[in-house]
C-alpha cells in the first residue's frame, strides 16, 4: 500500500486492545473495526511490556488484518520502553501506523525511526500548545486527543475535557489545514451506548472523521454515525443533480427542499456521495 493509499485509509472506528491480551487480539481481527490498535502503553502493566511485545510480534504476522489499518501504540518519547516499542514496530511489515502518546510538538523523529505513519495523541498541556509543530510532523496521518491524561496534566477532571469543544475544534482546525484526519477520543462508559452515540455524533458534525473505541460493543455505533446516513445520501443526491441542471442554465443559486442551494452545497453533496461511495466499497 502507497503512502497516498494509507492516507485514506478509513477510521470510522479505531479499537483499542490491550498488547498482552491474546484472546482479545486474536477476537479484534474478526470484528467490525476499520482501524484496530495494539497498545504497549497504559493498558499494559509495567511488568508485561514485554510479553506484549512477543504477542504483537507474533500476531500481527499471523493474523490476516483484512483491510483493516494496524497501529501500535508506542510508549511515550524519551522512555526506555519507547526504544524497544520502536525496534519492535520497525521490523513489522503488517503494522501501518504509530500512535504517538503524550505526544509534544513534532513528532518526526517517529516516523524516521520507525518507518511507519504516525498518529500523534495530544494529551497533555504543552502537547496542545504544541499541536501546529505536531501536525507538520513527517508521515503523519491522523491526530487524536486523550481527555484522561490531559485532565491529568492541568490538574482537572475527564468529565470537563472528554467532549470538549474548544479542545475539538482546535484538534480538527489543526488537522484539516494539513489535510489528515482528527479522530475523536475514547468513551469510557461501557454502559451508555447512548451517551457515546450523542459524543460520536456532536464530533462528526465538528469535522472528525471517527472514533476510538474500547469495546467490542462501541464499534457499530461509531461505523453507523461516521458513515453518511441514507438521508444524507438521498438530499447529496438531489442537490449535485438539481445543481447540475441549474448550471446548465446559467443559474448558481437555486432552491432545493425549500431552501438555498448554491456552489458550497454542491460541494458538501459531492464529499458526502464521495464518502458513501468509499463506505460502501
Ligand atoms: N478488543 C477485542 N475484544 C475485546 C475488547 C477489546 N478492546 N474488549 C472486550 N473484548 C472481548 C472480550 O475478550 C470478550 O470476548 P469473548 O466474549 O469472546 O470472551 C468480549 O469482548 C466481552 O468482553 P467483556 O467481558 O464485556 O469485557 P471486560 O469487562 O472483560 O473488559 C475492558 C472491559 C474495558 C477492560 C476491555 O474492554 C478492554 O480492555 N478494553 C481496551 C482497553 C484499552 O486498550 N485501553 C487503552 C486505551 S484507553
Ligand atoms: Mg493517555
Amino acid at each position: 500500500m502507497d503512502l497516498a493509499r494509507r492516507r485514506n485509509l478509513r477510521r470510522r472506528s479505531q479499537l483499542y486492545v490491550p498488547g498482552n491480551e491474546e484472546k482479545m487480539i486474536l477476537k479484534a481481527a474478526t470484528l467490525e473495526e476499520d482501524s484496530v490498535i495494539l497498545d504497549l502503553e497504559d493498558a499494559v502493566p509495567a511488568g508485561e511490556k514485554e510479553v506484549a511485545r512477543a504477542i504483537i510480534k507474533r500476531l500481527s504476522n499471523e493474523i490476516d488484518w483484512g483491510g483493516r489499518e494496524l497501529c501500535v501504540r508506542v510508549n511515550p518519547v524519551g522512555s526506555p520502553e519507547h526504544v524497544r516499542d520502536i525496534s519492535l514496530v520497525n521490523r513489522l511489515g503488517a503494522v501501518h501506523t504509530v500512535l504517538v502518546p503524550k505526544a509534544e510538538g513534532d513528532c518526526s523523529s517517529v516516523n524516521k525511526k520507525s518507518g511507519k505513519l504516525i498518529m500523534p495523541i495530544v494529551e497533555t498541556a504543552k502537547g496542545l500548545m504544541m499541536l501546529d509543530a505536531a501536525v507538520e510532523s513527517s508521515g503523519i496521518t491522523a491526530i487524536t486527543f486523550g481527555a484522561a491524561d490531559y485532565a491529568n496534566s492541568v490538574g482537572g477532571s475527564i468529565d470537563s475535557y472528554i467532549g470538549n469543544q474548544t479542545i475539538r475544534t482546535l484538534l480538527v482546525a489543526a488537522a484539516r489545514s494539513f489535510g489528515i484526519e482528527a479522530i475523536d477520543d475514547v468513551f469510557f462508559d461501557l454502559q451508555d451506548l447512548e451517551g457515546f452515540r450523542r459524543q460520536a455524533s456532536e464530533a462528526r458534525s465538528l469535522g472528525f472523521s471517527g472514533k476510538q473505541v474500547i469495546h467490542p460493543s462501541q464499534i457499530q455505533m461509531a461505523n453507523l454515525v461516521f458513515s453518511p446516513s441514507n438521508k444524507e445520501v438521498r438530499w447529496a443526491e438531489k442537490v449535485v443533480r438539481e445543481f447540475r441542471r441549474a448550471s446548465k442554465e446559467k443559474r448558481g443559486a437555486i432552491r432545493v427542499n425549500g431552501k438555498l442551494v448554491d456552489a458550497v452545497h454542491y460541494r458538501l453533496a459531492t464529499g458526502i456521495i464521495n464518502r458513501s461511495t468509499r463506505d460502501g466499497s
